[in-house]
């Protein structure tokens, strides 16, 4: 197992490659699923998850091949519709084949994804929604089982709380459902926009797109797709975050600016400079670190993703901050292992009161899950000292190449083996 190795306290300067986002490639890989025929996926980066996803797709019966970060998939063979719990206790996304699977076969088995690192997150919201669309679910031996008769037929689903997969499920399923399909209070992630883009090159009708209702009408058929992922907005957003936190300048390149309006607001309050053009971002840090509040909610609000990033670098603020994290119940363990590293924190409920500190020490420090990970490495960039970061294969799962990538803009960052 590789552990990262951080000499802190070098700032950052020049250009970063932004790769394709992990939450858009895993539904737009199980997307092709929906019809027969080679699709086509530019954009799509190499990350733990991305495999795992096309490993699964290949249990099932699936071919593909990769160049570069183009991914050819092609599952006219489908052969199986089961996703094991073995697959789905190390990515729940997994369940993301649920709604494909019961489109194309009628039929889907999917073990229960259970607890992780960030929270309980059920997928109550995906079966209530597909029950709706008259698919028959039961659960067994901690599967879903999912079946229907002939053809789904399409109602009006609302969700408690906007859920991003439980929307990407729902919109899988119902464009081949009968009738028309209502999404109210759906999730409008840049993420699910992409999708849309997809299923509507694909023949599907889809009204709404990036709008909490969509309206879809079922068709017959669909054809295979040709699509770009869209960039990482969390990758973008953490290389922001870690400017602010070590000094320097970067330029963010392949990156859609229009995908993290509340980062930007608080960036700016924190005091970087931020200039956006049309696929590129330039920042700078004049060295001061205000603290601010942050409150994580559903797009367009401030992503719960990008909570543990800037908790790094509120302890590093000039004062008091206060973050709320609102959307998973445990997605503070990032808490103690800052701590380490000489970090002012309490955490009272959902919230994180973080008292700025003039500077962070390195330390020895696990990472716990994937964007906790990312707060540590910005900790450890910015902090006096070594720090050596264990368990970095929660940070492949969704950072294409991140070690190299900050290492070729001036930190001193390493992999090791452990
Ligand atoms: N929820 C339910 N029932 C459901 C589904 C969701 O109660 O059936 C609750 C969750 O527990 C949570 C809230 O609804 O409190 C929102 O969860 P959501 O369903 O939107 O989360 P998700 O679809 O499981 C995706 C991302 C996460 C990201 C969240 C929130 C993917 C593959 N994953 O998860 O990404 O944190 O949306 O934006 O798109 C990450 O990349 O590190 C990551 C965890």
């Amino acid at each position: 197992m590789d552990k990262i190795v951080i000499e802190g306290g070098k700032s950052l300067h020049g250009e970063i490659r932004i790769s394709g986002a992990k939450n858009a490639a895993l539904p737009l890989i199980t997307a092709t699923l929906l019809s027969p025929g080679w699709h086509t996926l530019h954009n799509v980066p190499d990350l733990r998850d991305t495999r795992t996803m096309l490993a699964l797709l290949e249990s099932l019966g699936v071919v593909w091949e990769r160049q570069g970060d183009t991914l050819r998939i092609n599952s006219d063979k489908l052969a199986g519709y089961e996703a094991s719990y073995n697959l789905v206790k190390t990515m729940r996304a997994s369940v993301l084949v649920l709604g494909p699977l019961l489109a194309r076969m009628g039929r889907a088995r999917v073990s229960l994804p259970g607890g992780c690192a960030i929270g309980a997150r059920p997928i109550d919201f995906h079966i209530k929604g597909l029950e709706k669309l008259g698919v028959n679910l039961t659960l067994e031996q901690g599967y879903v089982d999912a079946q229907v008769k002939e053809r789904m037929e399409g109602n009006t689903i609302y969700f408690d709380i906007p859920s991003v997969t439980g929307t990407e499920n729902m919109l899988m399923a119902a464009v081949v459902a009968k009738g028309t399909t209502v999404i109210k209070n759906a999730a409008r992630e840049p993420e699910i926009g992409n999708l849309v883009d997809m299923l509507v090159s694909m023949g599907a009708r889809i009204e709404g797109k990036d709008s909490d209702k969509l309206i879809v009408h079922g068709v017959e058929e669909l054809k295979p797709a040709e699509i770009a992922i869209i960039p990482d907005r969390i990758e973008t957003g953490t290389f922001l975050v870690a400017v602010g936190a070590t000094g320097g300048e970067l330029t963010l390149t392949n990156c859609n600016p229009a995908h993290l309006p509340s980062l930007f607001e608080k960036l700016r309050a924190v005091g970087l400079d931020i200039e956006a053009q049309d696929d590129a971002i330039r920042v700078a840090s004049n060295g001061s670190i205000r603290s601010v509040d942050v409150k994580t909610m559903p797009y367009p609000g401030y992503p719960t993703d990008l909570q543990a990033q800037i908790m790094a670098l509120m302890a590093l603020g000039n004062g008091l901050s206060v973050i709320v994290e609102t959307i998973f119940e445990n997605r503070f363990m990032h808490v103690a292992e800052l701590r380490r590293m000489g970090a002012d924190i309490r955490i009272d409920g959902h919230s994180a009161i973080i008292s700025g500190k003039e500077r962070l020490y390195g330390a020895q420090v696990m990472a716990t899950d994937l964007r906790a990970s990312a707060s540590l490495v910005i900790a450890g960039l910015a902090a006096e000292g070594k720090t050596e970061i264990s368990r970095v294969y929660h940070l492949d799962r969704g950072y294409d190449d991140l070690a190299n990538k900050l290492s070729n803009v001036g930190a001193r960052i390493w992999r090791e083996k452990e």
